[in-house]
């Protein structure tokens, strides 16, 4: 038995983790196992390392620090709750994954691509998730559905240009590898994204199905 590894992935406020519910939701009416996770976190260590990315500081973090905790944290996430959710044949839905990286530290931080393939490889092996759902929408429509949660982390105090680069770099992996991920308009009101959902879920049943 093993699992399917679904990931989404977009900016703040994209509507990543409402989402998540919805699509957890409608797996369980076909009586699919789903584990619901985020990253970075996901565990009780790589839930700190995720504060330790999040929170304003004082002294500036150096682009190889945060790629190399992202990293970290997710080694720990694999190892405590991917892998062996996967093993059980369970259908994680993971709220950011390694896209993120590649979006954040690579367009968004600057650091090479090759750089984080090389810890990507590292770090998972060769797992990859089997279908990345990128929730687009224009940088503005995000953030201030972020800046409406109260105060910002330290990624939403960026600026457009850095948010720009994220945006291109999600929309740039979906369109080099269109049968790993679907690009959804998250600028649409909820319930048109969720029907857009709706829309994928017989592919999504039949991945379970193997
Ligand atoms: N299509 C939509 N239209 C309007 N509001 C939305 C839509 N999708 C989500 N929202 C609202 O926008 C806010 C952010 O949504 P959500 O927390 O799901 O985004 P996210 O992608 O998980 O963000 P983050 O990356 O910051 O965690 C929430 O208040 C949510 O209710
Ligand atoms: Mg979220």
């Amino acid at each position: 038995m093993s699992g399917l590894f679904i990931t989404l992935e977009g900016p703040e406020g994209a509507g990543k983790s409402t989402n998540r519910e919805y699509l957890a939701a409608r797996l369980a009416e076909h009586g699919i196992e789903v584990l619901l996770t985020r990253e970075p976190g996901g565990t009780p260590l790589a839930e700190r390392v995720r504060e330790l990315l999040l929170a304003p500081s004082e002294e500036p973090m150096a682009a190889d620090t945060e790629l190399l905790l992202v990293f970290a944290a997710r080694a720990q996430h694999l190892d405590r709750v991917i892998r062996p959710a996967l093993a059980r044949g369970c259908v994680v839905l993971c709220d950011r994954f390694t896209d993120a990286t590649y979006a954040y530290q690579g367009g968004g931080r600057g650091l090479p691509e090759e750089r984080i393939a090389v810890l990507e490889d590292y770090v998972q092996g060769g797992l990859r998730p089997a279908l990345t759902l990128v929730f687009d929408l224009p940088i503005e429509v995000g953030l201030s559905r972020a800046a409406a949660r109260g105060r910002l982390d330290r990624f939403e105090q960026e600026g457009r240009a850095f948010f720009d680069a994220v945006r291109q770099t999600y929309l740039r992996r979906a369109a080099a590898e269109p049968q790993r991920y679907r690009v959804l308009d998250a600028s649409q009101p909820l319930s048109e994204v969720q029907q857009a959902l709706d829309a994928l879920l017989p592919q999504i049943l039949e991945l379970c199905r193997g």
